[in-house]
């Protein structure tokens, strides 16, 4: 009987894109099987995120409750890999003696030969960083649904001073140019219509072609917009600093790029901007977005933002508050600052109270949310296209999809032919998380007329 492997997943895109691929690793080499039951499994993997302090807090209590399933069954192999296992392997092997595997974001594809020498009752620890090395040894991507992640850049080297990214994933490494290309088609071929591409900081992408000649996110956006089968393009998460007159340009030029942007700024203060060294203030910010709306009329607009910031003053948040006024933003990711051992701003007095953090994080949050609810409420009598993915998981007369704008969009049908099809709905009604509305056509009468 096939083996089975449980994975948790802690963090970002990044990290669901790794557990993925460490899925699909284990199953060519070992023929394992994927299960959602980890009392069953015979592998399980926790897949870490240590870029706030609870995110990491919450490994050693999964580890704990994990220990309790190997005394049960000392067959059980268990591995944890991410970016607590790359900034404390070597105390996670001294507080977790049950753990088997412990491994790095750069050294998944090592996995098969951990799995193995686990079974020998080796544990191993690999947390080093060996370049781009483990996209060489991963296996194609299999792919679930119309939508897939493809990493084409790992690390950031941008050192901002709160993150932990650059120590716990490396410096900015790029894939070749044509790896990610073959990548995408093999995608395409399996029914993905929609690539969403990933890097900790994605537009400080340059990879090479084969003629050692260098391109940059704008040259893999465009010859993905090539590919047969593709129809959007989706990018995350880029930086501010890096947003080049090339990438504004294909907001410009290439339709199959969606209408939506993410573009953490994290705060809207000048002197937080500096101490953060973002290496951009308010202002150049505000015009960079003006340029891209103006490349791209309508764009729907996201940030990340972190409050309490050692220093943050009531002045400081109130101009977070205005920017977020300015811009307009529809969606963010906000969090309050944690301090992160091993960073510059670690040696920051924290000197802001947890209330009065909390009670800034609470009417940003309400702010964005408002934002977005009045753009919902806009959207009504219009028509968007969706890429339907399936059943509504509250009403089987109901399918969904996704606008550009990433909104769900609830409709009257039944017809499973449809998922992973574009189809065009009007909306009609707006709610908090969803949208409501009625198809009009879609991609399988075209086909169906063509025939
Ligand atoms: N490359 C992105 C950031 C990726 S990290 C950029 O250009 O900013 C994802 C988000 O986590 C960050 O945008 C930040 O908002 C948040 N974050 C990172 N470190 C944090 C910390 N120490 N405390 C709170 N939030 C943090
Ligand atoms: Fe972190 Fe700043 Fe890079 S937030 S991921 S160091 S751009």
């Amino acid at each position: 009987m096939a083996k089975k492997l449980f994975i948790q997943t802690h963090g970002c895109q990044m990290n669901e894109y790794d557990s993925s691929r460490m899925a699909d690793l284990l199953g060519d080499s070992h023929e394992m099987e994927l299960t959602d039951n980890a009392e069953e499994a015979d592998v399980l993997l926790l897949n870490t995120c240590s870029i706030r302090e609870k995110a990491q807090d919450k490994v050693y209590h999964q580890l704990g409750r994990w220990k309790k399933l190997k005394d049960k069954n000392p067959d059980l192999k268990i591995g944890v890999g991410g970016c607590v296992a790359s900034q404390e392997g070597d105390s996670i092997r001294k507080r977790a003696k049950h753990v088997d595997m412990i491994f790095g974001p750069q050294t998944l594809h090592k996995l098969p030969e951990m799995v193995d020498a686990a079974a020998n009752s080796i544990p191993i620890t690999d947390v080093t960083f060996p370049e781009i090395e483990k996209f060489d040894h991963l296996p194609a991507p299999k792919v679930e649904g119309a939508e897939a992640f493809v990493s084409i850049m790992e690390g950031c080297s941008k050192y901002c001073t709160f993150c932990v990214v650059p120590y716990t994933r490396g410096e900015e490494v790029s894939r070749p140019f044509t790896d990610i290309l073959v990548e995408v088609m093999q995608l395409a071929e399996q029914g993905v219509r929609e690539i969403h591409l990933l890097g900790q900081n994605v537009n400080a992408y340059r990879g090479t072609d084969a003629d050692g000649i260098e391109s940059d996110l704008a040259d893999v956006i465009s010859a993905i917009a090539q590919i047969d089968g593709v129809e959007r393009i989706r990018f995350t998460t880029s930086h501010p600093v890096e947003f080049t007159d090339s990438l504004i340009e294909a907001f410009r030029n290439i339709p199959k790029l969606v209408s939506h942007l993410h573009l953490p700024v994290q705060s809207g203060a000048d002197n937080i901007l500096k101490a953060m060294k973002r290496g951009h203030d308010r202002q150049s910010y505000i015009d960079k977005i003006n340029r891209i709306k103006e490349a791209r009329p309508g764009i729907s607009l996201s940030s990340d933002f972190i409050i309490g910031f050692p220093g943050e003053t009531d002045e400081d948040f109130i101009d977070t508050m205005n920017l977020i006024q300015e811009i307009g933003f529809d969606h963010s990711f906000s969090f309050i600052y944690s301090q992160r051992p091993g960073t510059p701003a670690s040696d920051l007095e924290d000197n802001i109270s947890e209330d009065v953090k909390k009670q800034r994080l609470a009417i940003l949050q309400r702010r964005i949310k408002q934002h977005a609810y009045d753009y919902s409420q806009a959207m009504i009598g219009t028509t968007q296209r969706i890429l339907v993915s399936g059943y509504s998981p509250r009403d089987p007369g109901q399918m969904q999809g996704r606008t550009e704008n990433n909104r769900i969009v609830n409709f009257s049908a039944v017809e499973p032919q449809l998922v992973g099809k574009f189809a065009d709905v009007i909306i009609t009604n707006a709610y908090p998380n969803s949208l409501l509305g009625e198809m009009i056509s879609s991609e399988l009468e075209l086909e169906f007329e063509l025939a």
